[in-house]
């Protein structure tokens, strides 16, 4: 069972994509990434989605591929880049993270792996974080965000497979429910106005997300530093989320492999 985030994208790039979401979309990736050099870089996007952070990476002169299961982000995709005036062909490949072939056979391949919001959506989140980390070539980034672990995570887990369960309506009056309760929780928590989003999201489509994004895993900070240093990489950076269920965003970086031992 899967949320079509396809769906919830297309409408998201055709309806609620606008200058400024484009320019505070360029603002977050870019101070994400602060001090890697995108010029010429092999890049991937995996789950790329309504493809912002695609696009910009594009921008930014790195060589692009982004990756995702769903074929409906493909149409996300192109509208974005057309809002976006991009104009530089951008590869992609309709695939999973947990596709063992993809990950071997492309072992090593990029300078940065770039995956937000995904790897807890796919059903086996340690898995695909390995095989992201596959992918990320020695000295190479590997940049995420993973939902954090929270005593409300386990309820949100059981909310989300039950949206996915219901008949079309039934989503509906789902959404409807928890926009206000999601509205209020969160101004209370940040005390912003939930409307005022980063990342150039919109709030409404989010909330559809967060209904509705199965599977669904989650992980504190020092569980998804501890894993993926012990495959080989340094936690340069971690941003904790705004939200205690929100996404934690991390920046690794792959040890340079080990010269030869002299004879
Ligand atoms: C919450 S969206 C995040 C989109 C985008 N990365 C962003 O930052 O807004 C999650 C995306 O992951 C994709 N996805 C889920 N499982 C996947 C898998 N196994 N392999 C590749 N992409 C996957 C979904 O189709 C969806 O586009």
């Amino acid at each position: 069972m899967r949320f079509a985030f396809g769906k919830n994208w297309q409408s998201y790039s055709a309806n609620a994509l606008t200058a400024r979401r484009i320019e505070q979309a360029r603002r977050a990736f870019g101070e994400l990434l602060t001090g890697i050099d995108l010029q010429q870089k092999r890049f991937v996007d995996i789950g790329f989605g309504q493809g912002l952070s695609l696009v910009v990476a594009a921008e930014m002169g790195a060589d692009v591929l982004g990756i995702d299961i769903d074929a409906d982000n493909l149409e996300a995709l192109k509208t974005t880049q057309q809002a976006m005036g991009c104009d530089k062909p951008l590869r992609t490949r309709i695939a999973s993270i947990l596709d063992d072939e993809f990950a071997q056979s492309d072992r090593g391949g990029f300078d940065i792996v770039h995956s937000w919001g995904v790897l807890h959506h796919t059903g086996n989140m340690h898995k695909a974080i390995e095989n992201a980390c596959t992918l990320v070539a020695d000295g190479g980034y590997f940049v995420c965000s993973i939902y954090n672990a929270h005593w409300s995570s386990p309820i949100w887990k059981v909310i989300k497979w039950s949206y996915n369960k219901l008949p079309r309506p039934g989503r509906q009056i789902a959404v409807g429910l928890f926009y206000p309760v999601i509205f209020i929780a969160k101004w209370l928590v940040t005390g912003r106005n939930p409307r005022k989003k980063d990342r150039g999201m919109d709030f409404l489509h989010d909330v559809v997300d967060w209904v509705g994004g199965y599977p669904y895993e989650y992980a504190g900070c020092e569980e998804i530093r501890d894993f993926v240093c012990q495959l080989g990489f340094d936690c340069l950076k971690i941003r904790p989320a705004q939200v205690p269920t929100g996404c934690n965003e991390f920046v690794f970086r792959k040890t340079l492999a080990s010269a030869e031992p002299a004879d």
